[in-house]
């Protein structure tokens, strides 16, 4: 008999394809996110469970697995399953760095360009039809990003890779991580290191780029960004919890930083009422970080991978925890 796996989303028919091979494929297809009650009546006969990162694989649903095995989230974040349950309870965790790489650090440039020179705003006066003088010496300006100052916070994956992308703009680099990295790599990348709080008071942008995790909730609040230059920008392609989105619409309404590009919320997707829409000085995208069509089927086969490792009793390839 073939063992049991679930997906809370469809996949890639070429994934699917390849699960169906090996397992018996049982795939949600109403309401996204799947009820936290179906997922609970779900996992109970489940050998397999394929997610993604708006689920919420907490103790409340992992408690009525009896032999799950592996669960292979399709994402670089794991803020939302409960690591200490999983090993407790011998269940793997297969997730999917590095392919997402590159996509990533991109939407975070992207985001940086597009507040500095404020693309989308200029596209939503256009499209409007509030374009009413040409070429004036003071209109619609932006800011160089030659020479700015970029503080990256967390120099993993990511945030080297965005260093590469700004070093290329020729900004100038700072980043806090909790470790150094060697002054080798400093050297090629061209980053400095600095402390959290120089980091906050000398940086043009800030991105972010560290995991949500109980250190990390809503470290930027309004103490913090106060601290931060009024003519600086916050860039947040993380996860949106790392951000005290209250203080934040307030940062930006009174001007106490000058901008900022978010692809991550609070709580996703954001209420058409949510204060962030009506802030002129504020580039969204609806949570899209890894989402090209090359890095998105990566991500597809590593998931798969991943859940097949699990399956065998092995560690994923990219794994956590147990
Ligand atoms: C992830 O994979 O966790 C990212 O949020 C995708 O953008």
């Amino acid at each position: 008999m073939k063992q049991k796996i679930f997906l809370t989303r469809t996949l890639h028919d070429f994934a699917l394809k390849e699960l169906k091979k090996k397992f018996e494929v049982d795939i949600h297809t109403g309401k996204i996110p799947i009820p936290q009650n179906t997922l609970k009546s779900k996992i109970k006969n489940l050998d397999g469970l394929i997610c993604f990162p708006y689920d919420k694989i907490n103790k409340e649903v992992l408690q009525y697995a009896e032999k799950l095995k592996v669960i292979s989230t399709f994402s670089v974040g794991y803020d939302h399953i409960d690591l200490d349950f999983a090993k407790e309870n011998k269940i793997r965790v297969g997730y999917t760095p590095e392919v997402l790489t590159d996509a990533t650090a991109d939407m975070a440039f992207g985001l940086l360009l597009d507040s500095l020179r404020r693309i989308s705003e200029g596209d939503r006066i256009i499209r409007k039809g509030k374009w009413k003088q040409i070429y004036g010496a003071h209109d619609y300006v932006g800011f160089d990003l030659q020479g700015k100052t970029l503080g990256i916070m967390g120099l993993g994956r990511i945030g080297k890779t965005l260093a590469k992308r700004a070093k290329a703009f020729d900004m100038k680099i700072i980043y806090h991580n909790r470790n150094k990295i060697s002054r080798d790599e400093e050297r090629k990348l061209g980053v400095k290191y600095t402390k959290f709080d120089k980091l906050i008071t000398q940086s043009d942008i800030i991105s972010i780029h560290v995991p949500h995790t109980k250190e990390t909730n809503q470290i930027f609040n309004m103490k913090i960004l106060k601290k931060m230059k009024k003519t600086a920008f916050l860039i947040n392609t993380s996860r949106g919890k790392v951000v005290n989105e209250k203080d934040l619409v307030t940062a930006l309404k009174q001007k106490i930083i000058a901008g900022a590009g978010i692809d991550v919320f609070e709580i996703e997707p954001i209420k058409k009422n949510h204060p962030f829409m009506k802030l002129e000085n504020l580039v969204m995208s609806p949570h899209v970080g890894s989402s090209t069509k090359e890095t998105r089927i990566q991500m597809a086969e590593l998931t798969v991978k991943n859940l097949i490792y699990g399956m065998n009793g092995k560690k994923p390839i990219y794994s956590v925890g147990y």
